[in-house]
């Protein structure tokens, strides 16, 4: 006999919105962010833990989104690259990642700049070893890394405004 999946009910908030959805038990949260609310900037690169393309932000702390269940997010307070700024009114990690070179194919940026923003929320001025450790969860093949913590560091001086 076959089974049919239940959805099941998640409410949470999203970049500041509160959002009430069916999700299947077996979502990732990564699937739901960009599949169900199209919010495309967390990406899918290792799935399973390795690459943090997917990070994102839930209750104040950076997380890889592939590795977690829609339904772990019930009640949280979920932010993505989408809520930090806009393209009129970069986010000042935006801006540095793109005035310092922090960017070149851009795959891990998204991840990379939310793990940066966990980073500096729980700690605004980071030492040069704690930035990397903070980032450490997250790969990149372009940039070589110097000129991500070169930008993070830059934010963290206060040289992009306050984060
Ligand atoms: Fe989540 Fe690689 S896709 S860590
Ligand atoms: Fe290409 Fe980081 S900029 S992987």
């Amino acid at each position: 006999m076959r089974r049919l999946k239940k959805k099941r009910p998640l409410a949470l908030t999203v970049n500041g919105e509160p959002v009430e959805w069916e999700v299947e038990p077996h979502w990732t949260l990564l699937r739901f962010i960009r599949d169900e609310l199209k919010l495309k900037g967390a990406k899918e690169g290792c799935g399973e833990g390795e690459c943090g393309t997917c990070v994102v932000i839930l209750d104040g702390r950076a997380v890889n989104a592939c590795l977690l269940l829609a339904l772990q997010a019930r009640g949280g307070e979920l932010w993505t690259i989408e809520g930090l700024g806009t393209p009129e009114r970069l986010h000042p990690l935006q801006q540095a990642f793109i005035e310092r070179g922090g960017i070149q194919c851009g795959i891990c940026t998204p991840g990379m700049i939310m793990a940066a923003k966990a980073l500096l929320d729980r700690n605004p001025t980071p030492t040069r070893e704690e930035i990397k450790v903070g980032i450490s969860g997250n790969l990149c093949r372009c940039t070589g890394y110097v000129k991500i913590v070169d930008a993070v560091e830059a934010v963290a001086h206060g040289e992009f405004g306050p984060s």
